[in-house]
């Protein structure tokens, strides 16, 4: 496991000085404190950030770039619309031919990737996957009060991991349960630019209402859906390994809002102990989130061999998604 955080830590009451917020409204409906932006300028970006993650793990696991078959980089923030940024984490590592491939799959992007990992590593196609998740959403979010439904909760960050085949199959990824419902594709989304909005139509347009390049979400719509939906998904996952709530070690869930997590952990009657949140220093960093928090807790010590480990996440498509591992 790896991560990388960008050091520039911003505070709820610095968001207040550019916007009508506080501190209170943001820690009651989010239990976000302070997350972290790119400094403009800096050499940072998803793939810069994803490269340091992923080199971290790749070393913490004993390996070399060399030993790395195949790159998954889950990210909604890519560094240009093509090629995608796994390709630009293979050019840093010096890799000269491997498969790398972008994960479009928003805040689900890293159980998705993992899940990818997962089956071209049980075909026997490949033996080290290296997984990413990157974002950066401070450089496209809206900063005035218009946006505050939003950029309030989204942050930047990586998070990585080194997936490697293992003949003990009482451990490593026992399963994993993917679903999108794309009824609901423009309910958190970024419309333009795009292919229906492309750039030089916005700039002809200049219009100074249209603000299809900031990201939308009803917020309340996808409160109601996630809740569900983590829900039915973790379940699932338990089922299928004849595991109860009780078995489960660490339940790392996306962090997507700490009241998201809490009303799963009381749905589930989950200790504090069995449930890991770090929302409130990093805010929401989508694709980035959950290998950022699954590393937190191993490096802390509270994931060790032999636990049940629950991964589960939901976010734009919509798409949501489980893991069930034993560590
Ligand atoms: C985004 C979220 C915190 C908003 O909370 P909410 O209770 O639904 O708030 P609403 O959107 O209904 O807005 C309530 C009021 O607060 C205001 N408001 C919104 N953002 C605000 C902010 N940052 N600071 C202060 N006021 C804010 C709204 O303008 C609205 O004001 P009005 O009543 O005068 O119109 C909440 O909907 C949520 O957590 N949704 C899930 C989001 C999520 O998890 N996204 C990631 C998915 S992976």
């Amino acid at each position: 496991m790896g991560k990388f955080l960008p050091d520039n830590v911003v505070t709820n009451d610095d968001l207040a000085k550019l916007m009508d917020t506080s501190d209170a409204w943001i820690q009651e409906r989010t239990g976000i404190k302070e997350r972290r932006h790119i400094v403009k300028g800096s050499e940072d970006t998803p793939a810069t950030m994803g490269y340091k993650a992923g080199m971290q793990a790749i070393e913490r696991a004993g390996l070399t770039p060399a030993d790395i078959d195949l790159i998954l980089f889950a990210t909604l923030s890519p560094d240009y619309y093509f090629p995608g940024s796994g390709v630009l984490v293979q050019k840093m590592m010096g890799i000269p031919a491997c498969p790398a491939m972008d994960i479009r799959m928003q805040c689900s992007g890293f159980v998705y990737a993992i899940s990818t990992a997962d089956q071209f590593i049980k075909t026997g196609m490949y033996k080290n996957v290296l997984v990413i998740g990157s974002e950066n959403h401070s450089g496209g979010l809206d900063f005035t009060t218009r946006g505050r439904g939003v950029s309030v909760i989204f942050g930047d960050g990586a998070g990585a991991a080194v997936l490697t085949r293992e003949e003990d199959t009482s451990r490593g990824i026992m399963s994993t349960h993917l679903y999108s419902e794309g009824a609901h594709a423009e309910e958190l989304s970024l419309i333009g630019p795009s292919t229906l909005r492309w750039v030089p139509e916005i700039m002809e347009a200049n219009d100074p209402e249209d603000i299809s390049y900031y990201p939308y979400m009803n917020g309340q719509t996808v409160f109601k859906h996630a809740v569900v939906r983590f829900s039915e998904v973790i379940n699932e996952g338990l089922e299928k390994n004849n595991w109860t709530p009780k078995d489960i070690d660490m339940l790392v869930p996306h962090q997507a809002n700490l009241r998201i997590s809490q009303f799963i952990q009381k749905k589930f009657q989950l200790a504090d102990d069995q449930v890991y949140n770090n929302i409130m220093r990093y805010g929401n960093t989508t694709a980035a989130s959950i290998p950022i928090a699954l590393t937190e807790a191993w490096e802390e010590g509270k994931i060790n061999p032999g636990d049940k480990v629950v991964l589960a996440a939901f976010g734009s498509g919509f798409t949501w998604g489980s893991a069930m591992m034993v560590w």
